[in-house]
């Protein structure tokens, strides 16, 4: 039987996020408002394929079944598909999937399936070009939904999309999110702000619960589904008018993190056991050859030891996080 990582809250962890790059091309108002700024990475900063083959591969002897890439924005690194290939090497890991801005979907969403992607979740805050450029600092809505159609014509069956839930920004367009998906086998996420260093005031502005969201929904006739054991942390709603599905991820709530299935690897290798509040382990200087791997499974099993309870942000700990693209959301 293959070892397991158990928390001493005895959570189970299936499930992997790991970034390949802090590098993005979008500038998003709650994640990097100013655009990227190299804070002395450089592209050899980041893990290699190597070095992601030998990380994942102790993961993934260690029970992990899914492996999720983020960013930054993970397609702008040039070696992806071997990225790809690379954790697709091991078995045992059956899901791999990318959560992408988009921008190089279409161009390159074959290729990654060829490399071996097996979900692919997008980020579409807004469903008018003129708001998502102000949201991202990017012309590229329409870009964003060739590449949707792109992955549906490359054979993914359905394709998770995430909104951050921001008042008077998105939240009011609730109908229009539902027109889109009635047709097409999306599940959007309503994913709501969370406070980072850098974004304290947008938090003020613009945070609103997704709880009324939920009440609209049940009125609407939605229906809360199970949830799966490497699921994301997403609240997941079906219609039976409606080919996609609605989620709500709201970190906010007090038992968000009882349910939590996932274990975090920076860009640089450390070992995140939360997405707020620690500095990580590192775990790069046991990737540089294989006969580490005995050393690299002791120290994440024992590092997990110490993953707390929650995040505590609803007890005031926010703005521990300077934003979250170094680790992936
Ligand atoms: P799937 O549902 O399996 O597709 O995965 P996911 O929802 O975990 O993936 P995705 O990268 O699309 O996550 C969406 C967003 O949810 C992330 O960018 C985060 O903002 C948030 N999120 C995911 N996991 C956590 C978590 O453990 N803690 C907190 N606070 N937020 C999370
Ligand atoms: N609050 C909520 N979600 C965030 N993301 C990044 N920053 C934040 C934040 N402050 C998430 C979004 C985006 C993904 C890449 O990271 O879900 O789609
Ligand atoms: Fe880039 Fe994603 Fe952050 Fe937006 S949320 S700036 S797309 S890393």
């Amino acid at each position: 039987t293959v070892p397991q990582l158990i928390d001493a809250f005895a959570r189970k962890f299936y499930y992997l996020r790991l970034s390949v790059t802090d590098v993005c091309n979008f500038r998003c108002t709650y994640c990097l408002p100013d655009g990227y700024r190299p804070n002395g990475n450089t592209n050899k900063s980041f893990l290699s394929p190597d070095e992601i083959r030998r990380v994942t591969r102790a993961f993934a002897e260690l029970g992990t079944e899914k492996v999720r890439l983020t960013g930054g924005e993970p397609s702008l690194r040039r070696d992806f598909c071997d990225i790809i290939a690379a954790v697709r090497s091991h078995s045992s890991i059956t899901t791999l999937a990318v959560t992408t801005n988009g921008y190089r979907l279409a161009r390159d969403i074959a290729s990654w399936r060829d490399a071996g992607l097996t979900a692919l979740n997008v980020s579409v805050d807004s469903l008018d070009a003129r708001q998502f450029k102000a949201i991202t600092g990017q012309d590229k809505f329409l870009q964003v939904m060739a590449g949707i159609d792109a992955a549906f014509d490359a054979g993914f069956s359905k394709v998770k999309v995430n909104t951050v839930l921001m008042r008077d920004v998105n939240d009011i367009h609730l109908d229009a999110f539902l027109d889109w998906i009635k047709p097409r086998p999306i599940q959007l996420r309503f994913i709501e702000l969370m406070e980072t260093g850098d974004g304290a005031e947008l938090f003020r502005q613009r945070h609103v619960s997704g709880d009324a969201i939920r009440r609209r929904l049940l009125a609407l006739g939605w229906e809360l589904q199970p949830r799966g054991r490497t699921d994301g942390p997403a609240l997941v709603f079906r219609h039976a008018d409606y080919q996609g599905e609605i989620g709500l991820i709201m970190p906010y709530a007090k038992d968000f993190c009882a349910s939590c299935n996932r274990l975090r690897v920076s860009a640089t290798g450390n070992l995140h056991l939360c997405l707020f509040g620690e500095e990580g382990i590192p775990l790069r200087d046991l990737l540089d050859g294989d006969a580490s791997l005995a050393a690299l499974k002791l120290r994440i099993a024992g590092g997990l030891q110490m993953k707390k309870q929650t995040h505590f942000l609803h007890q005031g700990n926010s703005g521990s996080t300077r934003n979250l693209s170094f680790i992936g959301g």
